[in-house]
């Protein structure tokens, strides 16, 4: 029998980047994989109980890393606003500022999903608008996905965008786009949890395929977990989540100063790169580097 063109299995057998043997590898990917991640393997795991983590990258060289480690999503964040492109907030953010971050992370890797962020001002307006702008992240940068801040009030630009065939990631609680209107702060506590819910309920119900809850107390992302059949991915959102997500600056400890309450640091890049950086000048000060192993005879 030859093997359904619409099923993502059976997957050919590729070797991995950086040569991982198949045991050390996320089942999320199947073991080993030469195809991209599809949202139907994020639903998979979701009806397996299979936990997952998502990051952001905006550029190869982490693209490449977090596809060796075994990442299954990838988000091209707005959050670039303000860890590439010198802005304080993910507010003056542009399409056309996020379409190459999205074509140089999917030209740099083969299995992850990549889902590029819809940024502000370029989706709110109507459904068409949101519509024009996710076929430009799925023809000009190549993304499998987008997502999009805003509950209920985004339904209609959900449902255009998936019926015409582009899967969309919601994201409730906090908003960063909005945060002129809301604060950057924890959202959906007392009667607003409530809201969040159903906010959470009518983008699924528009056919998200998962939603982002940032900022979320977490026994309200618990709940709103086990109501969705839909994944949900936390950020400050507690365990109770069936993904999580971090901008991998926060993650890896290159953000500068305190990081949030909810970021793990689980390196300090920050300090090893101005380590490095120090003491280059100082060989180049000293005449130690170059050195004769770094010339041309
Ligand atoms: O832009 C971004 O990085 C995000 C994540 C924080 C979910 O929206």
């Amino acid at each position: 029998m030859s093997p359904d063109p619409l099923s993502p299995d059976p997957l050919p057998e590729q070797p991995m980047p950086q040569q991982k043997s198949t045991d050390q590898l996320p089942s999320l990917y199947g073991g080993v994989v030469s195809r991209r991640v599809h949202i139907r393997d994020l639903q998979a795991a979701k009806d397996r109980g299979e936990r997952w983590a998502m990051l952001t990258s905006y550029d190869m060289l982490t693209a490449g890393i977090f596809e060796a480690a075994g990442i299954p999503v990838l988000l091209v964040g707005d959050s670039a606003g303000n860890n590439v492109l010198g802005y304080s907030t993910t507010v003056p953010v542009t399409v056309d500022e996020l379409l190459p971050m999205v074509r140089a992370v999917v030209r740099s890797t083969s299995r992850p999903l990549i889902v590029a962020d819809l940024p502000f001002g370029s989706f709110q307006g109507s459904p068409e608008q949101a519509l024009t702008t996710a076929v430009r992240f799925l023809k000009e940068g190549g993304a499998q996905a987008v997502k999009l801040e805003g509950g209920r009030r985004m339904a209609p630009q959900v449902e255009l965008l998936v019926s015409s065939g582009i899967p969309v990631m919601g994201h409730v609680g906090l908003t960063p786009q909005s945060e002129n209107v809301t604060g950057l702060r924890v959202q959906g506590r007392g009667e607003a949890a409530d809201v969040l819910l159903d906010d959470a309920l009518a983008l699924q119900a528009a056919g998200a395929f998962a939603v982002v809850l940032e900022a979320v107390p977490a026994d309200l992302a618990e709940r709103v977990t086990k109501e969705l059949d839909i994944p949900t991915i936390g950020i400050g959102a507690g365990a109770g989540c069936d993904a999580q997500v971090l901008v991998w600056t926060d993650m890896a400890g290159l953000t500068p100063g305190k990081p949030l309450t909810f970021v793990k640091q689980y390196a300090d890049l920050r300090g090893i790169l101005t380590d490095a950086t120090t003491a280059y000048a100082d060989d180049v000060r000293e005449g130690r580097f170059p050195g004769p192993g770094h010339s041309f005879s």
